[in-house]
Parts: structure tokens; sequence; C-alpha cells
């Protein structure tokens, strides 16, 4: 998705919005531009499609020393990828740049309505609107803060917007149902605008969480630089604020050749960190909350990998706590008028805690009386304060747009859940069982990655085939889906989760010598699963087994067989199990030499439908 940075103070604004703009290349974006009011009074834009780098050259030999800053990269949604369709749209005649991450819903009639006001559009976006509105405001006497408030109301849809104001060097932002925070640095007199906290980490010491239509107002000229208006004009407290939390650079790469590589080696240790958490730590009120709340049935929400970990969570909440669950796709479940219940609970789960289709779900679940729950990772996101409690995943910030340590944390983070209601509490006993547990499965873990050369060498015979059915039965069939979707996001590869079961209704028809089964089988139905391993076998796939060690049966019909030590942790293994499906992709990644931190087409948080 589209991010945004905003700067101002005393150094260089460009610098220090280039800076934050290459914090927020991991999200994907396809073009990027800034504009700046320059040491002669000027409102500057430059903006290039491609790689940050490209604006750098463009702008490497020009004037850049300001004060006051704004930048954006651009994720395209409406209009082609064009310098033109790049933000920052600005008006050099009135001195305002802006920059827009969401969709204007109502973009279309608006234009109509401006074309008709004698405003003319420079580029195809929707965005660009937002700008028109702000000159027909302006136009008509009013002046820009009432402007960017009279323009913010017209808009449908969900939507953050940015504004400079050469006039004031001032900044205003608003935002409805898109991520936008602020920051601060007294000492230094900085003040901040991003979609992502992460931009502002090493420079703001404390951020700011405006609600949905908080007018932010970023001024050098206050005595406070930072001020927050209701959409009457009136000072707003609906905002939460924190101290940054975030290092300069948590997610250095370090070693790791790729930070998705460094996130999958990093999950040992964010399982222990979880449990000292929940167990020891602060997350044992949140943890506790979420067990008072009411659960006659649990529907989960989420999108793409948060779905598969909450089938994972379903079978936690249906095998131990005989609660029914309800797991959706957010963008399913929120236009399908599903039945609810006051007494039901809504969990919801993202990395991110911004991705629209799983806010509109809970916007529903909450318009319909229900109390919500998240496990999510990004605190003080959206999410994060729409819902009633949190369950923090405390996985660090993801820069690979694939999600590996996420999705782990948030199965156990789920796991702990559904032990503590199992459990009527938390108690010594049942903290020394999970912290055996959790500590066992983090050395797994451990044991799998020291394997990854093993894993590498199976890549390297199956790269080049040209499909793939992941397979799996009861609780495996999710890790299979999210085993396929690792493949499709990095390598570009068709690859499909099957449950094992299934495949003889239909999609066997596509085996061949050509398609590769990745067999995920575990110690349950193991019988069941080795004859449909069987099936695909007569029909000359190629059979890759992840299953339980020292079986000859798994040996002698596979072309390759990954053998695992389920022992003593079989609830847990299809998360171990799912990091050898991490690494297998990533390795097929490798060999086929994909974008493997920014894959195409993909955005790491998406906040838009
Ligand atoms: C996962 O690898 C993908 N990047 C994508 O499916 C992601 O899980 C999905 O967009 C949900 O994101 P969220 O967890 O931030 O809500």
């Amino acid at each position: 998705m589209c991010g945004i940075v905003g700067h101002l103070g005393p150094k260089n604004s460009v610098d220090v919005v280039l800076e934050g703009l290459k914090r927020l290349e991991y999200r994907g974006y396809d073009s990027a531009g800034v504009s700046f009011i320059s040491s002669s009074n000027d409102l500057m834009m430059y903006k290039k499609k491609g790689k940050i780098e490209n604006l750098i050259n463009e702008i490497k030999d020009k004037d850049i020393s300001a004060r006051s800053c704004i930048g954006h990269t651009r994720w395209a949604t409406h209009g082609g990828v064009t310098d033109n369709n790049a933000h920052p749209h600005i008006c050099e005649e009135m001195g305002i740049a802006m920059v827009h991450n969401g969709i204007i819903e109502n973009a279309g009639e608006l234009r109509e309505f401006l074309t008709k006001e004698g405003i003319q559009f420079k580029s195809e976006t929707d965005s660009e609107t937002f700008l028109g509105l702000l000159i027909y405001h302006v136009r008509n006497g009013k002046n820009i803060k009432d402007a960017v408030i009279e323009s913010f109301k017209k808009i449908h849809g969900f939507s953050a917007f940015v504004v400079l104001n050469k006039e004031t060097s001032e900044i205003f932002s608003i935002k409805k149902g898109a991520p936008l925070v602020c920051g601060m640095n007294e000492v230094n007199s900085e003040v901040l605008v991003s979609s992502d906290p992460y931009a502002l980490a090493g420079i703001a010491d404390k951020i700011y969480f405006p609600e949905d239509e908080v007018l932010c107002h970023l001024s050098a000229a206050n005595s406070n630089l930072l001020n927050f208006y209701e959409l009457d004009g009136t000072k707003s407290k609906r905002y939460m604020s924190k101290k940054q939390s975030m290092t300069h650079d948590p997610a250095a790469k370090g070693d790791f050749e790729h930070y998705m590589l460094k996130e999958i080696y990093e999950q040992p240790e964010l399982i222990r960190s979880l449990t000292q958490f929940y167990f020891q730590g602060e997350g044992k009120e949140s943890l506790e909350a979420a067990v008072d709340l009411p659960r006659k049935n649990l529907h989960i929400s989420a999108c793409g990998t948060a779905y598969y970990a909450g089938l994972v969570i379903k079978d936690f909440f249906e095998q131990i706590n005989r609660i029914p669950c309800r797991p959706e796709i957010a963008s399913e479940f929120r236009y399908r008028n599903p039945i609810l219940d006051k007494e039901d609970l809504a969990l919801f789960i993202s990395q991110s805690g911004e991705t629209a289709d799983t806010l509109a779900a809970q916007e529903l679940c909450k318009k319909s009386g229900l109390k919500s729950l998240s496990i999510v990772n990004t605190e003080g996101s959206t999410l994060y304060r729409d819902c009633d409690v949190n369950l923090l995943i405390r996985a660090g910030v993801e820069i690979g747009v694939a999600s590996t340590k996420a999705f782990t944390q948030q199965v156990l983070t789920g796991r702990t859940l559904s032990a503590v209601i199992q459990n009527k509490g938390m108690d010594d006993n049942l903290r020394n069982t999970l912290s055996q547990k959790y500590t066992l499965l983090a050395e797994r873990i451990e044991e799998l990655l020291d394997r990854s050369d093993e894993i590498k060498a199976v890549a390297g015979e199956i790269y080049r085939n040209k499909g793939f059915f992941y397979t799996g039965r009861g609780v495996y069939y999710p890790i299979a889906l999210e085993g396929a979707l690792k493949l499709k996001e990095i390598a570009y590869v068709h690859a499909e989760g099957y449950a094992a079961g299934e495949l003889k209704h239909g999609p066997i028809a596509l085996i061949d010598e050509e398609k590769v089964n990745v067999a995920l089988v575990g110690p349950e139905l193991y019988e069941k699963t080795v004859s449909n391993i069987q099936e695909i076998k007569a029909r000359k796939g190629k059979i890759v087994t992840i299953g339980p060690e020292g079986k000859k049966d798994l040996e002698e019909i596979s072309d390759y067989y990954i053998p695992i030590n389920f022992d003593g942790l079989e609830e847990l293994s299809p998360l171990y199990i799912n990091v050898v499906n991490q690494l297998l992709a990533y390795h097929i990644a490798k060999f086929l030499g994909t974008d493997i931190d920014k894959p195409r087409n993909l955005a790491k948080s998406v906040t838009v439908e």
C-alpha cells in the first residue's frame, strides 16, 4: 500500500522524508515523490515512477535544503504507473501539495463537479480529486485548514491525506479507515506524520495515533508543534500517544541476504519472548481480559496468511474448548450479512492491523453488538484501537512482504488463549506446561533451521517444476494452504493448498510428471494420508513428503522425504512443518531469482479493498 511521510523541523526535511520512504519500501510501491518548500520559499515537487533511487537521482543536484517536506510511495490503484500519476499532487498557484493513501470511492462524481467549476486535472488518479476540492474551497474563501476539513467531508471510502501549505509552512493530515500516525521530538523541534510508525523510528521519541476524522496540524510556528482538531474546528482529544518503542533500524538484515530469511530465523527467539510476555510479562492482563469475553460462537475473520493462522486456531478452539468456530475470509464475511449473536466473540487476526477487509469485518461485528478481540502485531494500529481486547503477537517489525514469523506468533497466541480458557485462567501448572511446550517448539524449529541446506537441496531438484500441490489433512490442511501461498508470493510459481482427501474429486486430473505434491503428513490419519500420496504417485506426480521420521513407507513412496521429529509435540507440529515450507519456498525463489522481500504486485499491508 502507499507510504506517506511528512516532516517539519530545523534539519533538512527532504533527507528525513526520503529516509522514511525507504523504510516503507517493504510495503510495496511503484513510484515515489516529494514536495517541499525551498530555502527561497518556492513550493518544489519531484516525482518519478519506479524505485526511490530514480527520485533521488532526479533531485541529487537540486537545492533541497528545506524545513518542511511531504513524500509518498505509490501502489497504483486508479491510473497507471506513470510520473504524472505519482504523488504528490500540487497546485503551485496556491502553494498546496498533497499525498494520499486509500481509495476515493466517489472520485468520478467529484471530478465531474470540479471540472465544471473550472478545475483542471493533470493525472488519472482518484487522489488528485482531493487537491481539486482543496483548490475549490480555497477559491471560495476558505483558509487551508477549513479547506482540508470541508474537502475531507466530501470523500467516500477509506483514505488518509497529508497536505503541505507553502504560505505558513504547515502540514495537515486526516484519515478515515487508513493508517496514520504522528511523531514528535520536542528537543529537536521536529514533528512528523506517516502511514507507518516504522518510518518515525529513531527520529520521533513520542508517537500519536489519531482516530478517524481527527485533523492533525503540524506547525513549527506554534509553541506546541502538534495540535488535533475535530471537524467542527474544536480541539480534539481523540488520539492515543505512547513513547516510540522502535529502535532506529529494528529490522536491519544483519548477515542475512533477505529480510524474509532473517525473519524465518527469528522465530525460535520470538517464541521464547512470547512465552515470557504472556506468562510473566505485561501480556497477562490482556490474556485475562480476553478470557472474560463472551464466546458462544467464535467468528474468526482475517485475510491471507492471517486467515490460515485462523484456521489453525479454529482447530484449537473446537478440539480443546469445544467452542463452535467460524473462520471466514474477511472480504467475504463483510458482505454476506453473517448471522451474529451478541454473545458471540469476533476474533480478528492481522499482522499490520490495517488490512481494509479485516477492519471492515471488525466494524460490522462492532455494529452488531459483538465484543471484538484482535490477535495483532502492530500496537496502535487501527485494528488495535478498534477492538475491545488485543492480544499482541510480539513479532517485531515484519519487513518481508511474505509473512513468516507473524504466522507462527499468531498461531501460538491463539493456542495460548485456548489453553487459558480451558484452564479457566492462568496458574503455575499451566504456565509450566505451556512454557515447556513452547521451549520445545523453539528447539524443534532451531533443529529444522539447521537443516536448511537439506531443504535447499530438495528445492534445487524441484524449482523448475510447473505446478505444486500442497496437501494435508486436519490441522495440516491450513498449513498446506499457507505453504502454497508462500511459494506463490515469492517464487511466482502456481501452487495450490488442498485437503489431501479432496484431490481425487477433480484436481487429480492435473497430476502429471510436471507436478509436485508437497505432502504434509501428521501422525493422525497417517494411513489415509499415505494412500492419498499413492494416488498422486500412481499418476507420475513428484512427491516431496514432510512427515514423521523413521517411516519406511514414506521413504519408499517419496522422491524427497524430509523426516520430522513429532515426539512430545504433535499438537504444535503444524508450526514446525510450516517452517519447512517457509524454507522450501525461500530456496525455490532464490533458485528462480525473484525479489524475495518485495515480490511483484504485492503490498505488505493491503489497506484498500
Ligand atoms: C502473507 O504472506 C501475505 N503478505 C498476505 O496474505 C497477508 O497475510 C494478508 O494481506 C493479511 O495481512 P495482515 O496480516 O497485515 O492483515
